[in-house]
C-alpha cells in the first residue's frame, strides 16, 4: 500500500497494545469513497477479526452485529435465545420482546462472547451506512470492557444515512482514551509515480504521464485502479486518455463512424464527401489521437 505505511504503523502499535493491556482501542479511518479506507482495515486485522457491515439494501436493527456474526456458532452463549435471534436477525425471529436498553446490553454481551477473553480486531466497515443501533453498538464497544481493536471505516458524516448520529458517533470513537484516528487523504503526484513505477516495472514512462494520469484520477486509488486495469492494461501508454481535443468537428463526425466500423467508402457516402477526402480525414484522426490503427481509435473513442 503506497502512502499508508504511518497509518498501517500506528494501527499495529494500537494492535500490540490491546493484546498488552486487554483494553479495547478504537481506530477510526474516514475519507471519501475509495480512498483505501477498507484496503487499509483488511491490512491492518490479523487472522480471527471480526468482520460486519451494513445490508445496504435490507437495512435493519444490529446490521452490524448480524453481519459480523454470521458463520459463527452462538448455540454456546449464555444469553436469552429470543433475544439472540433477534439480534442476529434470524429470519424466523420472534418478536421483540425487550426494550432498547436491555437489547443493547445484551448485543454488547454477544460481542463479549464472540470476543471471548482473547484480544480481537473489530472490523466496522462503512460505520456512516449502519442503522442507529448499531451506531449505539459501536461506541458502547469502544468503551466496554474488552480485549478489543475496534477498527471503524467511514465517508464523511455527511454522506452517511444518519448524517448527526454518524457525526456523533465518531466523535465518541475518536474522543476515547488512546484513540487512533486517521483521515485519508487522495495520493499525492510522487505517490501515483511510485504505483505507476511498480505496476509497470518493464515499461519506461513517458515524462509528463504521472502528472497526466493525476489530474484524470485526482490522486483517488480506486479510480487509479480502475484506469490501470481498463486503459492501462497494454501498457503505460493508455493512461495519457484520448489527446484528441484538437479534432476539426469533421474528424470528430469520421472518429463516429469509424466507432460504427464503417469503411472508407461508408463514410464518403454517410457524410457525402469523397472516399480521397475521407482518407485524409482518417490519417489525421490518427495522427492526432496517436493511434496506430482505425480499430484502436475508435477503441480509444469508446473509452474516452
Ligand atoms: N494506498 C494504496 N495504494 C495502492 N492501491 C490502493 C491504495 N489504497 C487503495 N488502493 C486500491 O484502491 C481501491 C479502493 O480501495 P478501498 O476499497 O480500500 O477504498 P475505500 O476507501 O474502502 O472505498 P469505499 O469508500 O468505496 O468503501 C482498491 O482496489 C485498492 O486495492
Ligand atoms: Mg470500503
Amino acid at each position: 500500500m503506497v502512502g499508508r505505511d504511518a497509518a498501517l504503523r500506528e494501527l499495529r502499535e494500537a494492535w500490540a497494545r490491546v493484546k498488552r493491556t486487554g483494553r479495547p482501542v478504537p481506530a477510526v479511518i474516514t475519507g471519501l469513497p475509495g480512498t483505501g479506507k477498507s484496503t487499509l482495515a483488511a491490512a491492518a486485522a490479523p487472522p480471527g477479526a471480526i468482520t460486519g457491515r451494513a445490508r445496504l439494501h435490507t437495512s435493519a436493527p444490529y446490521d452490524w452485529l448480524a453481519s459480523a456474526v454470521t458463520g459463527h456458532d452462538l448455540s454456546g452463549l449464555d444469553l436469552p435465545r429470543d433475544a439472540l435471534r433477534w439480534l442476529a436477525q434470524d429470519p424466523d425471529m420472534p418478536r421483540e420482546r425487550y426494550t432498547p436498553d436491555a437489547l443493547l446490553r445484551i448485543a454488547v454481551d454477544m460481542v463479549r462472547a464472540l470476543v471471548d477473553g482473547k484480544p480481537r480486531v473489530l472490523v466496522v466497515e462503512d460505520l456512516h451506512a449502519l442503522d442507529p443501533a448499531s451506531l449505539n453498538l459501536i461506541a458502547e464497544l469502544a468503551t466496554a470492557d474488552l480485549p478489543a481493536l475496534l477498527v471503524v471505516t467511514s465517508q464523511p458524516p455527511d454522506a452517511a444515512v444518519s448524517p448527526l448520529l454518524t457525526a456523533r458517533t465518531l466523535a465518541r470513537l475518536s474522543g476515547a482514551p488512546g484513540a487512533v484516528r486517521h483521515h485519508l487523504n487522495a495520493l499525492d503526484t510522487t505517490q501515483v509515480h511510485k504505483i505507476l513505477t511498480h505496476v509497470y516495472a518493464d515499461s519506461p514512462l513517458p515524462s509528463d504521464l504521472v502528472d497526466t494520469v493525476w489530474r484524470r484520477t485526482g490522486g483517488n486509488p480506486y479510480r487509479l485502479t480502475e484506469l490501470i486495469a481498463v486503459e492501462g492494461a497494454a501498457g503505460p501508454a493508455g493512461l495519457a486518455g484520448n489527446p484528441s481535443p484538437d479534432l476539426t468537428a469533421r474528424e470528430r463526425e469520421v472518429l463516429g463512424l469509424l466507432v460504427e466500423g464503417m469503411s472508407n467508402k461508408q463514410i464518403a457516402r454517410a457524410l457525402g464527401i469523397s472516399v480521397r477526402t475521407v482518407t485524409v480525414h482518417v490519417s489525421n484522426v490518427l495522427r492526432k489521437t496517436g493511434a496506430a490503427s482505425r480499430t484502436e481509435a475508435a477503441l480509444k473513442a469508446v473509452r474516452a
